[in-house]
């Protein structure tokens, strides 16, 4: 498969992918992220998907790769209403962790736990053990660097659940702009409003532009299905695991959620301590 991103579009750069962005930007943009996310209670589709993973999964422990601002978790909190009775722990990691997000949902629910230090989806450390999720991050990944994150899964028999709201579709594209600005504008209403959302939403809006051009390019660099199924088709072993890739709708959301989701065939068999 090529190093780049399927289809004919050519591979844009993000500003959140460029290591110089200040973390006071970066943050704002994963922030901003989990107030749509909330919001429009954009991951809903999935959650059947997600709870399907966890009950093929011999563990319930959960990492959670790519968090930004922890994404969908404080909702799916309170959308799931026995989430702890499939979810034992979730820990938030990222290569720029937005600790503070991170920290506050920690505050809030003993569920949460996350990681100060950078983890690198395409290097996670062996302790990091549990279902692996990835929401609305998939895309920054080249195919290359794609199949090496469902091969590392393979590997070391991880589940694993890509979630991505973001679509190759030319209406994505045209509202994004407009939905941009209806998003800035509820953040500029939404309490606290930080010196810092004042200066650089509104004052300078730096935020809005970049976080425009990033979801502009965000939906241009998605998988659709047919190239989830193809990089699933580069991943050696595949066959020891189920995969299942598909779309969820819900009448909550205009947005269609694509899903990859895999998990051993067969469950590893229990070690025995006591012997
Ligand atoms: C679009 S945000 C999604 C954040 C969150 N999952 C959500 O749904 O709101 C993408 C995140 O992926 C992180 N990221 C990008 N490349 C990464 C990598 N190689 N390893 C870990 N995280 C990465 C970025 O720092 C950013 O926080």
């Amino acid at each position: 498969m090529p190093r780049r991103t399927p289809g004919k579009w050519p591979r844009l750069f993000e500003f959140e992918d460029q290591r110089w962005l200040p973390c006071i930007l970066r943050n704002q943009m994963t922030d901003a992220l989990r107030y749509l996310i909330v919001e429009m209670k954009i991951y809903d589709p999935i959650i059947p998907e997600f709870l399907w993973v966890m009950q093929k999964s011999r563990t319930k422990k959960v990492v959670d790769l790519c968090s930004g601002g922890t994404g969908p978790w404080h909702y799916l909190l309170g959308a799931i209403g026995d989430l702890e009775e499939v979810v034992e722990r979730v820990t938030l990691t990222d290569l720029y962790p937005n600790e503070n997000a991170l920290k506050t949902l920690a505050a809030h629910h003993h569920l949460f736990a996350y990681t100060a230090d950078s983890v690198n989806a395409l290097d996670i450390d062996v302790k990091l053990e549990g279902v692996r999720t990835i929401f609305s991050s998939f895309h920054h990944f080249d195919t290359a660097e794609a199949i090496s994150i469902l091969q590392d899964a393979v590997d070391k028999k991880m589940p694993i659940c890509v979630f991505e709201f973001t679509e190759r579709r030319l209406v994505n594209l045209l509202i994004t702009p407009i939905s941009m600005v209806v998003l800035f504008a509820k953040l500029l209403c939404a309490r606290p409003l930080t010196m810092s959302k004042f200066l650089f939403c509104l004052v300078l809006p730096v935020v809005p532009l970049i976080y425009i051009w990033d979801s502009a390019v965000s939906h241009l660099r998605s998988y659709s299905r047919e190239e989830l199924q193809a990089l699933v088709g580069c991943v050696d072993n595949a066959g020891t695991f189920v995969w299942e890739i598909g779309q969820s709708t819900s009448p909550k959301t205009p947005l269609k959620n694509t899903f990859l989701i895999g998990y051993p065939k067969k469950r590893p068999a229990a070690t025995n301590k006591s012997a």
